[in-house]
């Protein structure tokens, strides 16, 4: 079919599907390239669990209010504010840090330095509140969060802890909360689209950089 003879709505749709297809298979292929937690030293998955808690502890929330605070689709919105009442109401953040602490990784001033590059790059990508672009991020997001927690959880369990009611949940409550939020990105697509020459997947590449640095630790130090 000729995309040109597409009404706005349909070619949202499309398009939609498309960024959903995408987005599962960039989400894919980063599960693909996790270490083994067999391979990794004790110290090494402390980190892992260190740095993930440092970025995630305290923004996920304010990511979440900031992609509310970009979208123009007033359908959009109570997709968001579900998400946000819900990780509000059962304070995700302390089901987090419960989690942490009691794997022994809380994160210290070189956890969270590791990752402040990167952390960074979100942060002002966010801060240019483009509805299509931080939608794509969330559903990105929590879509890799949902695939990542059974290896979280291993991480957790060879560092010695039993507490995994963070991993329990976010398994499984984040299935419904990514197809929402590409259910999200199709309605705004279709009442707020991008232009032709921005790039759909700002955020989710600086969000897979950001990934990638809290698998692999800091970089080496050059001068060393
Ligand atoms: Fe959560």
């Amino acid at each position: 079919m000729n995309t040109e003879v597409l009404d706005p709505q349909m070619q949202a749709e499309t398009l939609g599907a498309s960024v959903q297809q995408r987005v599962t298979a960039m989400i894919d292929n980063l599960m693909d390239r996790l270490p083994s937690p067999d391979l990794l030293t004790s110290e090494e998955r402390r980190g892992i669990i260190a740095r993930y808690s440092s970025v995630l502890e305290g923004n996920f929330i304010y990511w979440m209010t900031a992609a509310y605070l970009a979208v123009h689709s007033d359908e959009a919105r109570p997709i968001l504010i579900e998400n946000l009442h819900e990780e509000v109401r059962d304070s995700h953040p302390a089901m987090l840090r419960r989690f942490v602490i009691a794997a022994k990784a809380y994160p210290t001033d070189t956890d969270a330095l590791a990752v402040n590059a990167e952390l960074t790059a979100i942060r002002l990508f966010l801060g240019k509140l483009q509805g299509v672009q931080s939608l794509a991020t969330m559903a990105f997001f929590e879509g890799f969060i949902q695939k990542f927690m059974a290896y979280l959880a291993t991480l957790a369990k060879q560092q010695g802890s039993r507490e995994l009611e963070y991993t329990d949940v976010h398994g499984v409550c984040d299935i419904a909360h990514s197809q929402g939020l590409f259910n999200a990105v199709r309605l705004e697509m279709a009442l707020n689209p991008i232009s032709a020459d921005a790039n759909l997947y700002e955020g989710v590449e600086l969000l897979i950089a950001l990934i990638r640095r809290i698998i692999q630790g800091p970089q080496p130090n050059l001068e060393a």
